[in-house]
């Protein structure tokens, strides 16, 4: 497995970026409170932040979009989007969002029946987190121990650990557990995807105590695109017949279209059967999201969601799109970096806490080396560890991550090998002066989701 696959398109339109000097992003970091959040985007050259919302759509797609029905209620487009999400999905109901974070507020609350109840994940997203504290329930991650090595490879390292799961809900009582959300595949380890084998379990667990099942499935496609390559049995299988597999196991699927719905804004609500949560989904939605037949996406928003949809389960796009992410963590692993191994499906994890040992978690060593990152190449990362992570809300202590990464997160069908090449040159010159790394302290700290506006000072 060392060749890459060739890229499926050609470019036919670009965006220009340029290179400042390092001098010029000195001065930029300093005045952006060492927090790259805080940076215009006119002054990264490589944008790694993210793989949300900031992909390529296709020609097909922006024909597409010129065949927007832009009427409030039943617009045709809305028609077009749910014919293409029910039959992907094998669902009953569909309601559409404006992201993913638009389908969680809607949808979650309802399961949340009484006082004290939790939802048990393989990994919550941090705005998934923050809607099941905002529904009055508790969030509490399950994720198999093979998760947390990043040394050690396993082909599912964002699986459920299914016997915490029993013990868990035996501890609480079934009553208490409003949910079970799989996150497909699990952002917050690696982009790492999780097994049918492994839902399956969770699945038998979940009808054991009669517990529904909620697919977070931003990245879905990835993982069903890795159960082909990496699970026993299913090498020949179509990915749309794996996808149906995996949706057949749950009861609500909420989707990100900004990640494989191959869209720049949009979110999916797709309900397998339960008549009493569609009610729910289509008469919150309305005050929170819009009417139920655009909930926040305009007409043609939804036209290049259906066409997104499609295109991000075809093989040869998955694989360049898996391979772009295998070749940068393999530079990256040839030059000793430690990283999430093996990478995952949107981006490579480079493990802060072995890069930067020195610096304690409380003084964010992947801040420090997504930082220095910035300043030899121009390329924004993201901290994905204790910094996000916050404080305990009783005790004000920041809390330890399990993980400390720097996240470098690659947009779909949008920069070159050639580009990756410049990316891993970037980390290179930071681990060589790894040593010489200084961790932060807070000249501001916001009180929540302190991450996205917090200005630091080095230590
Ligand atoms: N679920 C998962 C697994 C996600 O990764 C995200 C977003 C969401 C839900 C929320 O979706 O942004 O459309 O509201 N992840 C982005 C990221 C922001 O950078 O990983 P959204």
């Amino acid at each position: 497995m060392k060749d890459y696959a060739s890229a499926p398109y050609r470019i036919k339109m670009v965006e220009p970026i340029r290179q400042n000097t390092r001098a010029e992003r000195e001065k930029l970091l300093e005045e952006a409170g060492h927090n790259p959040f805080a940076l215009r985007s006119e002054d990264i050259y490589i944008d790694l932040l993210t793989d949300s919302g900031t992909g390529t759509m296709s020609q097909n797609q922006w024909g597409a979009m010129m065949q927007g029905d832009e009427a409030y209620a039943g617009s045709r487009s809305f028609f077009r989007l749910e014919r293409t999400v029910l039959d992907i999905t094998g669902y009953k109901y569909f309601i559409p969002a404006h992201q993913g974070r638009g389908a969680e507020q809607v949808a979650l609350p309802y399961f949340v029946k009484k006082k004290g109840m939790a939802f048990i994940s393989n990994m919550h997203f941090d705005t998934t987190r923050a809607h099941v504290e905002l529904a009055g329930a508790r969030a509490i991650d399950c994720i198999t121990p093979e998760g947390l090595d990043t040394e050690t490879p396993h082909p599912f390292k964002g699986n459920f650990d299914n016997e915490k799961l029993t013990r868990l809900i035996e501890e609480k009582g079934e009553d208490n557990i409003a949910g079970i959300i799989l996150t497909v595949t699990n952002n917050s380890a690696g982009g790492q995807p999780v097994s049918l084998e492994n839902m399956k379990e969770t699945k038998r667990i979940a009808d054991h105590y009669r517990i529904p099942i909620i697919i977070d499935g931003a990245r879905y496609a990835e993982n069903a695109f890795f159960i082909k390559q990496r699970e026993k049995g299913h090498s020949k299988r179509d990915l749309k017949d794996i996808a149906r597999e995996m949706f057949a196991l749950g009861d609500l699927f909420l989707m990100s279209a900004k990640k494989d719905g191959l869209v720049n804004m949009g979110g999916i609500i797709t309900i397998k059967e339960s008549e009493a949560l569609f009610e729910h989904c289509r008469t919150s939605i309305v005050p929170l999201e819009g009417f139920p037949t655009y909930g926040g996406m305009s007409g043609r928003d939804m036209e290049a969601t259906a066409v997104g949809l499609s295109e991000a389960l075809d093989e040869e796009y998955l694989e360049h799109r898996t391979d772009q992410v295998r070749y940068l963590g393999d530079k990256l692993i040839e030059a000793g970096v430690p990283i999430q191994t093996p990478t995952g499906g949107h981006a490579v994890f480079v493990d802060c806490a072995a890069f930067a040992p020195h610096i304690p978690y409380d003084a964010f060593p992947a801040q420090s080396v997504v930082n220095q990152l910035y300043l030899e190449s121009g390329v924004r990362a993201v901290e994905i560890g204790s910094f996000l992570m916050g404080r305990d809300p009783d005790t004000k202590e920041n809390l330890k991550s399990p993980f400390e990464f720097m996240r470098l997160t690659i947009p779909r069908r949008t920069y070159t090998y050639r580009h990756l090449d410049h990316v891993a040159e970037g980390v290179k010159a930071v681990y060589a002066k790894r040593d010489t790394l200084k961790g932060y302290t807070f000249a501001y700290e916001p009180p929540v989701l302190r991450h996205f506006t917090a200005r630091l000072e080095p230590l």
